[in-house]
């Protein structure tokens, strides 16, 4: 089905149920199936709730059976699931949104009855310096009022984090980035990098590790995702540099590793810190890097899922379901749903009932190839489809079932997928201001020896690449050899050998 054609149909049913009374059942059973998923047991079915969003970077379910979401842009609103109908409560003059800045985290108290309190996180400019703000708002019929500035910290263009979430207790938690300035994630003094624990009022707790100190822990590169269990055990996911994006378990006072360490120990380097600075490594680690956003812990009636962390995805497109062991110390298994059907993934939370929401992430700064579609920024519900939904389409979940694997032109090109393309782009046009297009660049199709440094030791200095020396001299051939000869570029092949001499004589 066409997008637009699935966009119409979701706002007409919409449009028509809302003058319905308490159906929500049929309503949600009135809207198309975009999607379907076949687990061991249960078949998922996946429908477009919400479209035409900017960038809806976080999304809560609210205790008034409602979505509550943040877009980038800087508004609040919240949509009715069940029929599609988006109130804007709040519009924040000040953000300031450039790239990956702008209106981002947002949690809801546990206990709005009681304290009416929605915690949001933005990016705003002090006299033309960046800085990220904490703030409080007050929900009272409908609108957002009486903003309280809890906490100011330094902001930058990107590495802002930030993720926010309200314990039981009532105090908040705030993952903040290192502002692409990898020092402050290890200095204490500093409140990038970290994941802070802070009163409702904006003060700082008695019971944290420092008493005189907003950090919880520390080491932190840029956190996308946080996730609370029902018991109050807490996770964050994290953006790696050209390796290692992370899932960590968080716990109070420990020191996660950035930049000392990425990932786990896997250089004699990194052995030698590892003796010297206690460090916590992650859960899990990825490489190729996956981009990870959202995260929520999930405790519902999709059995398979149960007891997981579901983890949103960027770069990799995805929905990974991240399995725990019992004592939720150890991810057991990772699967992965959904790869490169909606784009990017961006926010996520599941309702009291078991279905998940899940927000696409593809009107941002980077959207992937084919992206945005019609109907872009969308809200996905995703719920157990009932024996006479499964039996009604038959059809669409044996077609959706069909694994597509991608034929590969070149052997270089998987890596070059994995590695390059979330900056170069796929068809190497690059981003302009950002990452210089590779299509008819003479760094590309000239001198072997030059490119093989070029990409093995990293530009060095603003706007940055990663150095790629972790790839095997085959790896690096192989790419290098595929952006050479690939969207009208040539030049002769790039083998192994040139690798290891152009390495050795640098
Ligand atoms: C995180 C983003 C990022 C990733 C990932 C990345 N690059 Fe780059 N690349 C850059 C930036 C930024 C520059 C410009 C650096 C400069 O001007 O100093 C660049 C420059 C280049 C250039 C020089 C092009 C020109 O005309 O100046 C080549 C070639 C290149 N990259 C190849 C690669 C290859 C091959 C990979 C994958 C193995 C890769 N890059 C991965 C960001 C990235």
């Amino acid at each position: 089905m066409k997008w637009k054609q699935l966009a119409v149909l979701a706002s007409s049913a919409g449009l028509f149920f809302s003058c319905g009374g308490s159906a929500e059942k049929n309503a949600f059973t009135d809207l198309p199936l975009a999607y379907t998923v076949q687990l061991n047991e249960t078949v998922l079915g996946i429908q477009s709730v919400a479209d035409s969003l900017d960038v809806p970077w976080e999304i809560c379910w609210g205790f008034d059976q409602r979505l509550w979401i943040t877009e980038q842009g800087g508004t609040v609103s919240t949509i009715d699931p069940v029929n599609g109908i988006k109130k804007q409560l709040l519009q924040i003059p000040q953000v300031w949104r450039k790239r990956s800045t702008g209106l981002l985290g947002m949690a809801l108290h546990p206990d709005m009855k009681s304290n009416p309190f929605v915690v949001l996180n933005y990016t705003m400019l002090k006299d033309s310096v960046p800085v990220s703000r904490l703030v409080r708002y007050e929900y009272r019929s409908d609108t957002l009022i009486n903003e309280k500035i809890l906490l100011e910290i330094p902001g930058n263009t990107g590495h802002n984090g930030s993720r926010v979430l309200i314990q039981n207790s009532g105090k908040i938690i705030w993952a903040t980035g290192d502002i692409a300035k990898d020092e402050n994630a290890q200095n204490l003094n500093s409140l990038n990098g970290k994941i802070l624990r802070i009163n409702p009022d904006g003060s700082i707790p008695a019971d944290n590790p420092d008493p005189n100190s907003y950090v919880y822990a520390w080491g932190f590169r840029n956190i996308q995702g946080l996730a609370l269990t029902d018991k109050d055990v807490l996770y964050a996911a994290e953006h790696g540099d050209a390796t290692d994006d992370e899932v960590n378990l968080i716990q109070a006072a420990r020191n996660y590793g950035w930049p000392l360490i990425p990932g786990t120990v896997n250089t004699s380097r990194e052995d030698s810190i590892s003796r010297k600075i206690a460090i916590e490594y992650p859960l899990k680690a990825w490489t190729p890097t996956i981009a990870p956003a959202g995260m929520v812990y999930y405790h519902g009636n999709i059995s398979e899922w149960n007891h997981s962390l579901l983890l949103a995805t960027l770069k990799a497109q995805s929905l990974h379901v991240l399995k725990l062991s019992d004592d939720g110390h150890q991810i057991i298994s990772d699967s992965i749903y959904l790869g490169s059907v909606f784009g990017r993934f961006r926010a996520i939370c599941a309702s009291p009932n078991g279905d998940v929401y899940l927000s696409t992430s593809n009107r941002d700064w980077n959207p992937p190839k084919g992206f945005p579609v019609n109907g872009d920024d969308r809200i996905l519900r995703i719920f157990t489809l009932t024996k006479e939904q499964i039996e009604e389409n038959k059809s669409l979940i044996a077609q959706n079932a069909l694994v597509s694997a991608e034929k590969l032109q070149h052997p270089g090109q998987l890596i070059y997928q994995q590695y390059c393309a979330s900056c170069h782009k796929e068809d190497g046009s690059g981003v302009k201001g950002s990452f210089p297009a590779l299509t008819g660049s003479p760094k590309v199709t000239g001198n072997a020896s030059d490119l093989i440094r070029l990409v093995w030791n990293g530009s060095g200095r603003e706007p940055q690449m990663p150095a790629f020396n972790f790839l095997t001299e085959d790896e690096l051939a192989g790419v290098l050899s595929y952006i050479r000869t690939s969207w009208g570029n040539e030049a002769h092949d790039i083998t192994a050998g040139a690798v290891r001499n152009a390495i050795k004589k640098k």
